[in-house]
């Protein structure tokens, strides 16, 4: 599955949100399919949710979901998702490859999770998967700050499972996955299944919570202030407001 939105550098928007929930459904209800490689370009695995079209969203229209069953679709996605990730993977980028099973980065491969930048907090479930994956410490630093970080870095902290050469992450990834696929498709669905439970303990209170402060964010100065800023390319001045 790739995903191909080059001029906005794959950046989720609803028309792209209901194609990757078609093509999950697809591809689950697909016999023949046993493992799936989820990627974009070598430039931007995904450069987070389309801030041209949040930009406009008020905290009512926010609540509207326009991209929420993207992430819950790939979370609940029943075969092994592989994400191949190379140049950006931000936002609700990072987010969708964080609801993968296998992580698989190419070198030069920049992690984070920006949103603060614009005002706002992750909204695909990144305060909690994030948290699961690096540990509190960490994803408070990069949520916090917006910072990026480096495949290399990611890995060293359990977020990513293998860096390899620029341009062999696809190739890597679909190794894994061949692999995986020629495996007990019971056994391997029952065994994500076990696993993935082990990350719901708590997850479902923390889900809802983000979502309500991400949407209460749609409503301030700073959200509309931080998203013009971006597109106006320039520094956002924040006021608390
Ligand atoms: N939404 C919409 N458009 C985006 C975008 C995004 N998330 N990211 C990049 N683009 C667009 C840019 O506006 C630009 O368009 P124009 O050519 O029309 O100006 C084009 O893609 C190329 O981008 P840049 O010129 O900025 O490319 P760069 O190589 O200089 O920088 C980048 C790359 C560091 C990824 C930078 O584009 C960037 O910081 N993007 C925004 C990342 C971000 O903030 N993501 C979080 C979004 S909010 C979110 O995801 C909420 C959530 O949790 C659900």
């Amino acid at each position: 599955m790739k995903m191909n939105r080059p001029d906005s550098l794959n950046a989720l928007n609803s028309k792209m949100a209901q194609e990757l929930v078609a093509a999950f459904d697809a591809l689950d209800a697909d016999r023949s399919v046993r493992c799936v490689v989820l990627t974009g370009s070598d430039k931007v695995f995904c450069a987070g949710a389309d801030i041209k079209e949040m930009a406009r969203l008020s905290a009512e229209e926010i609540s509207g979901d326009h991209l929420r069953p993207v992430w819950e679709r790939a979370w609940k996605f029943r075969k092994p998702l592989v994400a191949a990730l190379s140049g950006y993977a931000l936002g609700g980028g990072l987010e969708l490859a964080m609801c993968c099973d296998i992580i698989v980065a190419s070198e030069g491969t920049k992690l984070g999770q920006p949103e603060i930048n614009l005002g706002i907090i992750p909204g695909g479930g990144g305060t909690q998967r994030l948290a699961r994956a690096v540990g509190k410490y960490k994803a408070m630093e990069m949520i916090l700050t917006g910072g990026m970080i480096s495949a290399e870095e990611a890995m060293a902290h359990g977020l990513v499972n293998r860096v390899v050469p620029a341009g062999k992450y696809l190739e890597e990834a679909t190794k894994l996955a061949t692999e995986i696929a020629s495996k007990a498709p019971l056994a391997v669905r029952h065994a994500k299944q076990a696993i993935a439970t082990t990350q719901e303990k708590g997850l479902s209170d923390g889900l809802e919570l983000e979502r309500r402060l991400f949407y209460e964010l749609f409503g301030t100065k700073d959200k509309k202030e931080g998203m013009s800023a971006f597109l106006e390319k320039r520094k956002p001045s924040f006021t608390g407001e």
